[in-house]
């Protein structure tokens, strides 16, 4: 029989960036073991059912399947999720909109609304760090909904709920203090659809028109209807976007920034791009009016990879830009 070192030693994943991470983690699970086990019992003798295991799941991903489909599980934030290919493995960039959130709202009781939520990543992240929130998660996809809906009820976490909802069509009279999202914002005609760990996930979660800009037209069009005063609005997009994105807000809402800007609607009173990790070239910060002292800085350091472990090499990783919005309340809007 193998030992566990010689298995690893002698594995070739050649189109994978991360050949002995992917080999260690389906090495650990072929096990049933944490993968510190690896290390510690090297040479233990890994036995053939354990070993055919590992030899099938190395050839799904000699076949490009990404390694948290192949185990079903990923880790983000603090939590480890239940993952399926009905929705997007949630990566590293994301946990950025989880701290901004977190800086925006720092205690008491608030509503929060995660849109496209996939396997609830973002919401029960919040959930988790904020007990005296309600956060609802919806997701177009039925299969989504589970999903999340299973790993809130793994996790305990009483304080999340999920429906299914197209955007906002599920939330009719529902007003919240925060609305984050991730929403699909690839263009279709993107190559790097066609590359790497994003063939399998589904274009449901990836694909936004011809633009990339399609879901979050719709959501900034929508989301002052949804939104408490004060109400923050969050986005994630692509490290390009930024510029569209901070201009549809300004002329879709009223702001001193867009001579063509929305009368009515709600006023702007920040809008801010920041970008997430690695590739990118450094932080993106601009904002119309004096950015609160509570939103002072962003960077690209706050996006924590501690939690995460396994990191996905996909396109989307260098689409990590996040758009803020802050609108304030008016005396006519009281
Ligand atoms: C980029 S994924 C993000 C998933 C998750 N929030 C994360 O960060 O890992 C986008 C999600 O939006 C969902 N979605 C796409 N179109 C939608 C729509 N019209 N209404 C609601 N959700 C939608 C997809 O099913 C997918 O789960």
């Amino acid at each position: 029989m193998a030992t566990i070192e010689s298995l690893l030693n002698s594995i070739a994943l050649p189109d994978s960036p991360t050949p002995r991470l992917d080999a260690e983690l389906l090495l650990a699970h072929a096990l049933g073991k944490p993968r510190s086990y690896l290390r510690t019992w090297a040479d233990g003798e890994v036995e053939p059912a354990a070993a055919e295991a590992f030899a099938a799941s190395l050839a799904r991903r000699r076949n490009g399947e990404p390694v948290a489909y192949i185990l079903g599980r990923q880790g983000f934030w603090s939590l480890d999720l239940d993952v399926a290919p009905h929705t997007l493995i949630p990566r590293p960039d994301t946990e950025l909109l989880v701290e901004t959130s977190l800086a925006l709202l720092p205690g008491g009781p608030a509503r929060v609304l995660d849109l496209g939520t996939g396997t609830g990543a973002i919401a029960l992240a919040l959930a988790s760090e904020r007990p005296a929130w309600q956060v609802t998660g919806v997701d177009r996809v039925d299969e989504a909904v589970a999903l999340a809906e299973g790993n809130r009820a793994r996790l305990g976490l009483a304080n999340a709920s999920f429906r299914a909802s197209h955007w906002f069509s599920a939330l009719a009279g529902e007003r919240y203090g925060l609305i984050v999202s991730n929403p699909p914002y690839i263009a279709s005609d993107d190559r790097h659809l066609g590359e790497g760990d994003v063939r399998f996930e589904p274009s449901s979660a990836l694909i936004s028109g011809a633009d990339g800009l399609d879901d979050i037209r719709l959501i900034i069009d929508q989301a002052p209807a949804y939104l408490a005063a004060p109400g923050w609005l969050l986005l994630e997009h692509g490290f390009d976007q930024a510029e569209s994105v901070r201009e549809l807000l300004a002329c879709h809402w009223r702001s001193n920034s867009c001579s063509q800007s929305a009368t009515s609607g709600p006023p702007i009173s920040t809008i801010t791009s920041c970008q997430a990790l690695s590739g990118s070239p450094g932080v993106q910060n601009s904002s119309v009016e004096p950015v609160p002292p509570t939103k002072a800085t962003w960077s690209s350091t706050t996006s924590s990879l501690r939690w995460s472990r396994y990191r996905l090499r996909t396109p989307r990783r260098q689409r990590s830009g996040l758009y803020q919005r802050n609108w304030m309340p008016t005396s006519s809007m009281r």
